[in-house]
This record gives structure tokens, C-alpha cells and sequence, in this order.
């Protein structure tokens, strides 16, 4: 069975999956239709823990929002919800109006909801994996956004169900960002999420490397903290342009630790984001030329 939905002025079908149940299916159409007018579903994805993907994710998003985006930053992580961490809102109470769960006011241009103001401890772990996709299909239904152009989404690592389930949701996602530090095995994981970002027919803008080098405090010499062929392997064999470079700086681990952003008090770190978001914001512009011609 299909029905008609609307995305813009365009009309597509929501398909029932093969043996979704009424309760899924109804939740994920809500979802679909949640999203339909936002510009540009971003998804950030990563083939591994700990390589920075919520770092990006939380400073492109505020970066976005300073460029007059008006930004949803989404983290749906299951396995390590860190968003509420790195932007300092550990413990804030969370409004619920209407049977809809409202998200936190970051800025004036940026809200965000993490998935970990709902987890006491570590709750993923003892999650079975149709709850984890329900939780996620729950979370991301319920939650009231108000009117944004783009939202950005801390998407679980892996190509495993969860990603899926997101990319799914997000139905049409428009692009992805992948994460990666310069280490071969990190790349060789982010490889597989460029292969899944385009199985589910979600085109990838880009790669940031993260943690790419380090500047010797003393003498101020490039340090390479993890040799290896580097993101540039991606242009090279998948044909995914790498769209910024970031350093590693233990000033940063603190002021992560501390609830705050690298991009607020590091011009390096600035610099680095205004350019990724500016290809982000370039390739919407493309999108949406491309969108514009068809109709
Ligand atoms: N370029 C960087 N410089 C310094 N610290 C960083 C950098 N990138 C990430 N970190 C820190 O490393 C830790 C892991 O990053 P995180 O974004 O949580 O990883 P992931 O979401 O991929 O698991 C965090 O404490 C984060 O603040
Ligand atoms: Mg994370």
C-alpha cells in the first residue's frame, strides 16, 4: 500500500515496508511530513566512534546558524549521545507541550534535541535492536520543531541498522558528511558509510579529517598524530572531495569538556568551519537549482 504525501510542491509516495506493522508505518509517514519542508536534511556519519563526528556536527550546525540558517541540530546517537556535553547543556529540563517534546534554544538560529536527554546511564546497551529503531522513530516524530532551513543530524556510527533507520526516517536526506581521521583504518570504515550513504540514495558533499595534524606548542612543527593515507583516499578511489581539514588541540578537548565550542573561541577552528559550511552551502544552492529546472 502507498499514500501521498507532499514534499514541497513535489508529490511522493511513502511506501510500507515489507512487514511494517501500522504503528511504524504511521509514525514514519508523521516523520516524512515533519521534514518535508525543511531545505536541507544534513546527516553526519562516521565508520567508527571517536573520531570527532559529533565535534562536527555541533560546530558546522552552529556555524550554519551564524550564516542566517535557521538550524535543527538532531543527535540520535544511541551508543554515546555526547551533543548535550559538547554544547554545555548537560541536565537542562526538557519541555514537553502538546504530547510533543520541544527542543532547546541553543542560539536564536539553532535548536537541538539529543536523544541522550531521555537516557539515564547507559540505557543503548541493554536495548534490543527493533527498540533501538523504535526509539529513534519515536524520538524523531516527536519532536516539535519550529520553522528551520536545515537540520543537521548526529546519526549513529556504522552502516549497520540504526544509521539506516535514520537515513530511511529522514526520507530524501539530501547529503551526508562523513568523518574520518587520517588513519587508514578510519578511512577504510568511512568508506563502507559512503557506500551505504549512496545505497540509500543519500549523495555524500563531502569528508572532513579530522584530528588531521598537530602544531608542536614548542616549536611549532606539524606533527602527524595518525599517519596514514589520509581522507584524500576517498577523492582518489570514491571520488568524495574532502571539504575541510581540522587540527588536533588539546585546548579543545577542555573546552569540550567544558560545554564549549571550538568555533566560539578558536579562529583556527573558525576559519575551518566557515569553509565547510560555505561547500554545504554551495551544494544546497546546486540542489535546489536542480530542484527549481524540474518544476
Ligand atoms: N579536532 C579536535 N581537537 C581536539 N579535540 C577534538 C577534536 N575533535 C574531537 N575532539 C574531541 O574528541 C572527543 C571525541 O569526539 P566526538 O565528536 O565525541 O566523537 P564521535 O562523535 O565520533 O564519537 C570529544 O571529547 C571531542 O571534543
Ligand atoms: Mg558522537
Amino acid at each position: 500500500m502507498t499514500e501521498k504525501g507532499s514534499f514541497g510542491n513535489n508529490k511522493f509516495e511513502v511506501k510500507r515496508f515489507k512487514g511494517e506493522d501500522d504503528r511504524s508505518y504511521e509514525q514514519r509517514k508523521r516523520i516524512v511530513d515533519k521534514f518535508a519542508g525543511v531545505k536541507l536534511r544534513l546527516l553526519v556519519l562516521s565508520g567508527k566512534g571517536g573520531v570527532g563526528k559529533s565535534f562536527v556536527a555541533t560546530n558546522l550546525a552552529f556555524t550554519l546558524s551564524q550564516m542566517d540558517y535557521r538550524v535543527g541540530l538532531v543527535d540520535v546517537d544511541i551508543h554515546g549521545p555526547s551533543i548535550p556535553k559538547l554544547m554545555g547543556l548537560e541536565g537542562v529540563k526538557i519541555e514537553i507541550k502538546d504530547n510533543q517534546i520541544m527542543p532547546v534554544r541553543y542560539t536564536d538560529g539553532l535548536e537541538v534535541i539529543s536523544i541522550g536527554f531521555f537516557m539515564k546511564g547507559d540505557d543503548s546497551v541493554i536495548w534490543r535492536g527493533p527498540m533501538k529503531a523504535g526509539a529513534i522513530r519515536q524520538f524523531l516524530g516527536d519532536v516539535a520543531w519550529g520553522d528551520i532551513d536545515m537540520l543537521v543530524v548526529d546519526s549513529p556510527p556504522g552502516t549497520g541498522d540504526e544509521p539506516l533507520s535514520v537515513a530511511q526516517l529522514l526520507l530524501g536526506a539530501r547529503g551526508s558528511i562523513v568523518v574520518t581521521t587520517p588513519q587508514d583504518l578510519s578511512v577504510g570504515n568511512v568508506g563502507r558509510s559512503v557506500t551505504f550513504s549512496r545505497t540509500v540514495g543519500m549523495p555524500v558533499i563531502g569528508a572532513v579529517e579530522n584530528m588531521s595534524y598537530m602544531t608542536c606548542p614548542h616549536c611549532g612543527e606539524r606533527i602527524e598524530l595518525f599517519p596514514g593515507r589520509g581522507a584524500d583516499t576517498l577523492y582518489k578511489e570514491m571520488g568524495v572531495p574532502v571539504i575541510g581539514r581540522l587540527p588536533f588541540k588539546p585546548e579543545v578537548v577542555a573546552l569540550a569538556d567544558e560545554g564549549k565550542l571550538a568555533v566560539r573561541d578558536d579562529d583556527e577552528f573558525k576559519n575551518a568551519f566557515d569553509g565547510i559550511a560555505e561547500k554545504v552551502i554551495e551544494y544546497q544552492r546546486k540542489i535546489e537549482g536542480v530542484r527549481k529546472k524540474r518544476e
